[in-house]
């Protein structure tokens, strides 16, 4: 190996390191009524302060770092991905300054910024005033005693939903949650966030396949666009070329088409799968994701620049289908109806091939929400020929992750929907599509292939021993966790053929081939280990990993071994 090709390598595998080392990961469960014993309480508050809190007049503290150092060109080092001296220097003044405030409290830490770095001292003091709200915030919980209100019929006070680090003032916990206004949606801040999120998606796209993708199928969450005021929806309008705009009660319920001189690039046509929750809270959204679809499709636009004319035209030209059907990208459940099913059916282990699991993600997912010319609204009208016809064309899956607590192994309902909607795809253009989540939390708004995803959340997490002892201080619960991850994870196998080799093997290593780990997860939780065993041996079956024969006979041999001390507990039982 040449040494440049050898330095580049060390470089990636470093960057990959250090983005390993600074992902935020929730350790243990939350009990209820428990205010949150937070021994990574300074890793939280660091990230926290690394972004700015304008609506508190509070600056990050690695901003006002920069400035103290007369740091130039600071938001151009923030984008970079790659680390540099300059980086690491105000990350370790940071680091050093909030572990300070831990210690020692807010004046303590300004102080020594003051020392260090010089950095302007009512600046400090308003952002460390911010991380003292939360901090003793953090330590009180009043769920209980909420729950115990509401039990009674009084009344409780309310609260919005997000994550801490999107939104510091969901504290204290025990709150009414309540959401957004969907007229609200996107707010501003999300359209403009969303701009970069989408370029990068579509660089990304450009850099791997050499084009555009012919259309490409979003899914979007309701308690996500809550969280984000409507961040998915923003890159949606992006990558249509429009953007919102406001009535005179300041509601977005119109758009505005971006001229191809400002976008720079073609109109990109997408179909959106939206959950039943999304489709619940935010009715006049998915008119305006409507609206802004038929409109681009009526712009006299060359159709090399605009996707969703070209793709209608075709549509139009192969079938009978009229302007309004071959306009339709918005699809959801049946009114009423939540999910897509693809999740319990993996779970379940009940499918033949992985076609199936698509198709039943469109049996669930094929009903168009959408308006017909003369602008009466049609609500779930069950429509799968026009959701195959829009997937046909599909090139590119994408979902917006919004949460540093819940990733794609966390929770089943990440492959019920993308996952699921890949494999429809993937059946039928007879080609797998490429597969990217966002991590629009990052100052950098990374975008990550599907399998990239996959291994960084399975370093992080699942093989992660910070991650897993913190499950197993849980006990029997946290078993059950870790198991849940496996499972998650086999379903990325499952619907998108997501998941190297290494993952399984490393799973059994960790937990099953270790005996001690072995003899303490059978202990804590036997069901959730016989069923780890089970997950492993049926990833096997289906071809996902193909480890040495005495691996197997292990796993067997653990399912047996636990069946004859679960039936023993039952008889003792009885
Ligand atoms: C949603 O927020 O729309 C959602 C939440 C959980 C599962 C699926 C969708
Ligand atoms: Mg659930």
């Amino acid at each position: 190996m040449i040494s440049s090709e050898r330095d580049a390598r060390v470089r990636q595998l470093y960057e990959q390191l250090v983005e390993i080392e600074q992902r935020m990961i929730p350790t243990g469960l939350h009990v209820f009524g428990r205010a949150a014993e937070l021994k990574e309480k300074a890793d939280l508050l660091r990230v926290v302060a690394s972004f700015d809190r304008p609506e508190h007049g509070a600056r990050s503290l690695s901003r006002l770092v920069a400035e103290g150092l007369r740091i130039t060109g600071y938001e151009q080092l923030m984008q970079e991905a790659s680390p540099s001296e300059t980086k690491q220097l105000i990350d370790t003044i940071v680091r050093e300054s909030v572990g300070r405030f831990c210690d020692a409290g807010g004046a303590v830490a300004v102080e020594y910024l003051i020392d260090r770095a010089n950095v302007d001292r009512e600046e400090a003091v308003t952002t460390f005033g911010v991380l003292t709200n939360i901090s003793e915030q953090l330590d009180s919980n009043h769920e209980m005693e909420s729950l115990a209100r509401s039990l009674r019929g009084e009344y409780i006070q309310p609260g919005p939903g997000a994550d801490i680090i999107q939104n510091p003032s969901v504290l204290p916990t025990g709150r009414n949650t309540h959401a957004v206004n969907p007229y609200s949606v996107p707010a501003r801040a999300a359209f403009a966030r969303a701009k970069q999120t989408t370029e990068a998606l579509l660089r990304r796209h450009l850099e791997e396949h050499g084009r555009y993708p012919r259309a490409m199928a979003l899914v979007l969450w309701g308690l996500d666009n809550i969280k984000t005021q409507g961040e998915g929806v923003a890159q949606a309008l992006w990558l249509l070329g429009v953007r919102p705009v406001r009535d005179a009660l300041n509601r977005a319920t119109e758009i505005e088409i971006i001229p191809l001189a400002e976008l720079n690039r073609p109109r990109m046509d997408v179909v959106m799968t939206v959950s039943g929750i999304f489709r619940d809270l935010f009715a006049p959204t998915m008119a305006l994701l409507d609206k802004a679809v038929r409109r681009v499709a009526e712009l006299d636009e060359p159709l090399e620049m605009n996707y969703v004319r070209r793709n209608v035209l075709e549509h139009r030209n192969a079938t009978a289908a009229g302007f309004d059907d071959a306009i339709t990208r918005v699809f959801s459940n049946a009114p009423g109806n939540y999910g897509t099913n693809v999740n319990f059916m993996v779970m379940q282990s009940e499918w033949k091939d992985a076609a199936s699991l698509g198709d039943l993600f469109v049996t669930r997912k094929s009903f168009a929400y959408t308006r017909d010319s003369q602008g009466r609204v049609i609500e779930g009208r069950e429509a799968p020929e026009l959701m195959n016809d829009a997937l046909s064309r599909v090139e590119a899956t994408y979902q917006n992750i919004d949460s540093f607590e819940v990733g794609i192994t966390d929770v089943d309902h990440y492959f019920e929907y993308l996952g699921g909607i890949s494999k429809a795809v993937e059946t039928r253009t007879q080609s797998r599509p490429a597969i990217y989540l966002s991590d629009s939390l990052s100052p950098q708004t990374k975008i990550r292939s599907l399998e990239e995803t996959v291994r960084l959340e399975t370093r992080t997490k699942t093989l992660n021993p910070k991650w897993y002892e913190g499950m197993l201080q849980h006990g029997f619960r946290g078993v059950a966790e870790i198991e849940n991850h496996v499972a998650n994870t086999f379903g990325w196998s499952a619907t998108a053929d997501a998941v190297d080799p290494w993952i399984y093997t490393e799973i059994s290593n960790t937990f099953l081939l270790d005996d001690a780990m072995l003899e303490r997860l059978s202990q804590l939780n036997p069901h959730s280990v016989q069923s780890l065993a089970r997950r492993l041996l049926e990833a096997h079956e289906r071809g996902y990993w193909n480890p040495d024969e005495h691996v197997l006979e292990k796993l067997r041999e653990v399912i047996v071994k636990l069946e004859e001390k679960l039936t023993r507990v039952r008889a003792a039982e009885v």
